[in-house]
């Protein structure tokens, strides 16, 4: 790990993240045309969205259907109506602790503020855009 007394200590990009308006067309074309495994869907309805991971050597895509147009990902998907690169995801070993140091060094966490659980059980929270060089992060804890 680089300086792992950064607010954030990371050194593993878990998933970029693409939102897709057809889950199984999109889980197709990386087998299709790369020959990728593409594991099963997950239905998170926590999020109001259906997920699969392309799962390549070192990192994992993660396609996400949104199910409710008013959702963040309903959102971004009526502006990008093809799909698009949604948000990167780097893990870190406590997210708790990372949360709190985001917060102190200036960074805003979307939503309540702290970390929250994912479908997977493992804790995390996004960053603000615009306080990431308009990159959506998420920040997972270490799997
Ligand atoms: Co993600």
């Amino acid at each position: 790990m680089g300086n792992a007394t950064a607010p954030i200590p990371s050194d593993v990009l878990d998933h970029v993240s693409i939102a897709v308006p057809d889950l199984e067309a999109a889980a197709d074309f990386y087998r299709d045309n790369f020959g990728c495994t593409v594991g099963d869907v997950i239905e998170v309805p926590a999020d109001n969205m259906r997920i699969a991971y392309v799962e390549l050597a070192n990192i994992k895509i993660e396609l996400m259907q949104p199910l409710d147009a008013g959702s963040a990902v309903g959102k971004f998907l009526a502006r990008n109506p093809s799909g698009g690169i949604h948000h990167i995801c780097v893990a870190t070993p406590d997210a708790d602790g990372a949360a709190v140091a985001a917060g102190a060094a200036g960074l805003r966490i979307l939503g309540e503020g702290g970390t929250r659980p994912g479908h997977h059980g493992r804790k995390l929270f996004f960053l603000h855009p615009k306080d990431c060089m308009g990159t959506l992060i998420e920040v997972e804890e270490t799997d």
